[in-house]
Order: structure tokens, then sequence, then C-alpha cells
């Protein structure tokens, strides 16, 4: 979500005749998007921001060797949101800040902030519909993941308040932005050479419910749509020349009959959903106001599964929540390998401030919570590579991105389930083009094989 916000703050200011800087070194303005999800992440972001502003006043080592060319620094973000006047008590020699719902006017404060202004802040109100959301970078660029691939916001905020989530206080409350606006967007990004769109939003199943994403102006859905997200996969899956869409991040509530069909009849939607459990203990998901429990859950992911059985699922989850015992940490241990996660993110719980569960001890000890973080990785090592390997003599339809990290004569992309598969390319395929992949070796994270 990040990604995309900055490249949409990327393009606003290219429009506005800003060029961009080849390092940060040459650059004479720099912004700093922020995340306040975890305080680790705050504190990356604050920091580095810190250390943007001593270059610009030319104090600290790195001024000092390098120069630096900075000449204002901005920070934008749920930080800025979280912190609000703070933000000039931690960082003050900080240009402006703008929280996540103002990113649109960030090409007029750098203009205030060349003019001389400084401490500039710009708070969005919880209802906020920001300018710029449609702006794009030319190339793609390096803010997106490649020409070919782009983000698209559908979704802002979220309305579903879990205990432990500082999202609904910076992020605000949802809107769903009109189905009209997306597909003309995603219709020029296609038109521009764009192969492979993912929607994005906090709790993205949710769109068109709290505000109407669809007006009876609106054509009628070919498949009799009712829901408005899955019709919205269907107004997409329309578009000329775009081969793929992806969507993150979903909520089992939203796994509904629709999707499913959206999923089974829709070519170009991928077969992978990132579904966040969190917990597998049914008294941890009520203490963090998930509105399911896990029989609930693994009900959806067994939908999904008896559509397609490689239908891939990825999922978060939060470990050392207050109160988790070694028995809740153990159902989440067998919740992960009932549903058989192709992926998982582990998160170790961070108190943030003014969420409900900030009002609870913060109880399980750190190195407990390193453990458990620790155990889930090594579990989930073993299931991708058991579930990978069932992949292995299929033949995979692989999004081709370029020479891979590792090895340039390689090259990787990715399939529907969004497994990373690495190939050569054999003069054949060439990026952003879909190449028939034939898996001969397995992984935990990757798949190699060869053209089909
Ligand atoms: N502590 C740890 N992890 C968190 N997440 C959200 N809030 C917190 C928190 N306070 C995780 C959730 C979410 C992901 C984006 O971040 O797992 O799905
Ligand atoms: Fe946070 Fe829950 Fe909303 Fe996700 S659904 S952003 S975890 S409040």
């Amino acid at each position: 979500m990040n990604v995309r916000d900055s490249e949409a703050v990327a393009a606003m200011l290219e429009a506005a005749g800003h060029e961009r800087a080849a390092s940060e070194q040459d650059a004479e303005l720099v912004i700093v998007n922020s995340c306040t999800v975890r305080d680790m992440a705050e504190r990356k972001a604050v920091g580095k921001c810190g250390n943007l502003i001593a270059l610009k006043e030319g104090r600290g080592r790195a001024a000092r060797s390098a120069g630096g060319a900075v000449k204002v620094v901005g920070l934008i973000g749920c930080a800025v949101k979280r912190l609000g006047d703070e933000v000039f008590s931690r960082l003050p020699g900080l240009d402006f800040a703008a929280g996540p719902r103002r990113m649109g006017m960030v090409p007029r404060l750098v203009e205030r902030a060349l003019a001389g202004e400084t401490r500039i802040l710009e708070l969005p109100d919880d209802d906020e519909v920001p300018a710029g959301l449609d702006a794009h970078l030319a190339s793609g660029g390096a803010a997106g993941p490649s020409p070919f691939q782009s983000y698209v916001t559908v979704l802002l905020g979220c309305d579903n308040r879990c205990s432990y989530c500082i999202v609904p206080d910076v992020r605000g409350h949802e809107y769903s932005r009109p189905a009209r606006e997306v597909v003309a967007e995603v219709r020029s990004l296609a038109a521009n050479g764009v192969k492979e769109v993912c929607l994005l939003g906090q709790s993205v199943l949710r769109y068109g419910r709290r505000t109407p994403a669809w007006s009876e102006a609106d054509p009628p859905s070919p498949g009799g749509f009712f829901e408005p997200f899955p019709r919205l996969l269907e107004a997409l899956d329309a578009i000329p020349g775009l081969e793929r869409v992806r969507f993150t991040s979903a909520h089992p509530g939203g796994c509904t009959d629709e999707l499913v069909r959206a999923f089974q009849t829709l070519p170009s939607v991928c077969r992978h959903i990132h579904l966040p459990v969190q917990s597998g203990s049914d008294r941890v998901l009520r203490e963090m106001g998930r509105r399911y429990t896990r029989a609930e859950y693994l009900a959806a992911v067994a939908k999904l599964r008896a559509m397609d059985p490689e239908f891939a699922v990825t999922t978060d989850v939060i470990v050392g929540y207050p109160g988790e015992t070694e028995e809740d940490f153990e159902q989440t241990r067998s919740l992960m390998d009932e549903a058989g996660f192709d992926n998982a993110f582990v998160f170790k719980y961070s108190p943030r401030p003014g969420t409900r569960a900030a009002a609870l001890p913060d109880d399980v000890p750190e190195e407990e919570k390193e453990r458990r973080d620790q155990v889930l990785l090594a579990d989930q090592q073993r299931r991708g590579l058991e579930r990978n390997g069932r992949l292995v003599g299929t033949v995979r339809e692989v999004l081709a991105e370029g020479p891979s990290l590792r090895n340039a004569a390689r090259w990787s992309g990715r399939d529907s389930g969004n497994r990373i598969v690495v190939f050569e390319p054999e003069g054949r395929v060439g990026r952003g083009e879909l190449a028939r992949v034939a898996i001969r070796e397995a992984h935990a994270q990757t798949l190699v094989g060869a053209l089909a």
C-alpha cells in the first residue's frame, strides 16, 4: 500500500515539473513515506527522516563525507497521523508532514517548503477522499514492481477495529472508489502495457459495502454478479490486454460463493488469496475482535481449495498477543498445518498506542515472542517445501519478470498462485510475457523449471 502511495506522490511530483534524482545523495527533495503498524516500522521511518535532516543541515558523518544536495525533507503516511504535532518535536528540522489521505497535497507542500516555509502539517479527516489516487508513473518505474505490473488502490481505510491494530486510527474510515473510476484507471494502465494489476485495500472484500461502488448508470453485470467486489473483478477481467488481476488483503467474511465463482469463471483473476488469520486460537481470535472462528476460517480455505486444490493461500500471523498461552500458540501451529499455507508472514505483537489491546499487559516476553516466531517460520519452511513439492511435474503459466536476483542467466516470474518460478528464457520469452514452465525442482520459497 505504501509502495503504491509513494508511486502516486512521485507521479504527481513529476507532473508538477520535478525530475527524479539518480540517488538519494543527488536529491534536493527527499520524502519518507512512513508506516506505523508496528513500533519498529515507525522507528525506522522517523530515524531515516532524522538522518536526512542531519544531511540537510550539514551535520553528521554522512553529510561530511558525501556533501549531500538535500534542501527539503518531508514525512508522509501513517506515522504522521499518529504523531500529529509531536512530529516536529521528534524531528525539529522537518519541512513538511502529511498524513495518509493528504498525499495529493504534497506537490503544493513542496512548493511552500521551497519558498521557505517550514513545519507545515497536514492531518486528514477520517472520511477524506484524497486527490491523486489514480496518478501513476509513466514508466511503472522504481516505485512499482515492474513496468508491466501495477498496484491500484480500490478501498481506503478500515472499519474493522481489530483490538491490536492502529490502521483504523491512522487511515480513517472505509471508502470505496467508484467502480467506474477503477475500471478507467486499469483500462488506461493496460493501454500503456500493464499486464497485471494488484487491487489494494486493507480489507478489500469490503469493497462497495460502506460506501457505494456501483451506480444505476453502470451497465449490469454480464455474469449476474450482485456483490460489488466480484462484479469489479468481472469488469476488470474484460479489459483488453490485461492478463492478470490480483488483490490484497482479504478477510474470511468476504469469501462468499460469488467470490469463488469469480475465481472459477474469470480467467485473469489469479488463484491466490492473502487471508490474514492472525491466530488459530478461538479465544485469542475473540479477544482480537476478528469476527470469525478457527472453524469458519478453515471452511473459507476449504471452499477455495475445493474449487482448485492448487489454489494458493497465504497469511499473516501475530505471535505473543497479550495473554497468548503455549496452548493458544499450539492452536496457531495446528491451524497453519490444517490450512496448508503456501506462505506466511509472522509478526511479533507490538503494542500500538490508542488500540484496545494496548490497555492489556504486553505479557509474553520478547524471547518467547522470538521463539514462537522462529517455530512458525521453521514450520512454514517445511510446509512450503512440501506444498511446492506437489507441483513438480506440473506446467505453470508464469509472467516473466526478468533476470533473477541471484543469477542473471536465469529469469524469475510468478505463477497464478504468486509462487516465484525460476527458469531460463532461452531467448524465447520477453519481460512481461506469459511463459509455460514445466516444474523440475521445488524449494520452500521457489519453483525451478524449464520452458515447456
Ligand atoms: N503487532 C504486530 N503485528 C501487527 N499487525 C497489525 N498490527 C500489529 C501489531 N500491533 C500485523 C497483522 C496484519 C499485518 C499487516 O500486520 O498480522 O495482518
Ligand atoms: Fe487492522 Fe483488522 Fe483493519 Fe486489518 S482488518 S487493517 S488488522 S483493523
